[in-house]
């Protein structure tokens, strides 16, 4: 099992200095807040969850590319044999790739679709995070969608993602009564 203080090495190592790690930090910072709120709620793997939220966008240590940086990240953390946080880096993107569109990122042809708990948190807090500091979904989605103009495929795609972030916390706060949102900007 990977440990929080070993995917902060990771996080380190190939951050080395990069100011994208600080985006890292701050949803590992939300994802540690929400596990707080919800550990007495829901069984919840608090330690994946961290180091899942700390390392998922690791692969930009290769490219920024909104849908490639998933899937550098998904090979390098296969190689180390951390599975589980690897398959997170590529299923964060867009809230999740089916394997049509896998094999065409390079990755092995099968659903990388967030189906745990943790795995559909992580996306969610990502959505939640601009750069290193907590925002709403609204917000974020509507400078996602700024920064990609012109990219219409990929623009499509988000649409979708926004949809299953909005509806998964609108879930989470039926069931226990917590605004995500509400809880990381407070
Ligand atoms: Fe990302």
């Amino acid at each position: 099992m990977l440990t929080y203080e070993n995917a902060l090495k990771i996080l380190y190592r190939y951050g080395n200095g990069a100011a994208w790690i600080q985006h890292c930090l701050a949803v590992a910072d939300s994802a540690t807040i929400i596990s707080e709120a919800l550990r007495e709620k829901v069984d919840l793997d608090i330690e994946f969850l961290r180091s899942a939220a700390l390392l998922h966008d690791i692969g930009r240590y290769v490219t920024h590319d909104p849908i490639l940086h998933g899937v550098e990240g998904y090979k390098l953390l296969t190689e180390m044999g951390h599975h589980k946080e690897a398959f997170v880096c590529a299923s964060h993107i867009l809230y999740g790739i089916n394997s049509r569109e896998a094999v065409k990122y390079g990755l092995p042809e099968k659903d990388f679709i967030p189906i745990s708990f943790e795995e559909k948190l992580v996306p969610l807090i990502d959505f939640m995070v601009e750069f290193d500091k907590p925002t709403t979904l609204k917000k974020r989605f509507s400078s996602l969608y700024e920064r990609n103009i012109g990219n219409d495929c990929f623009l499509a795609k988000l649409a979708e993602a926004e949809l299953k972030a909005t509806s998964f916390q609108h879930k989470i706060n039926e069931n226990f009564g917590i605004l995500l949102e509400d809880l990381v900007n407070s």
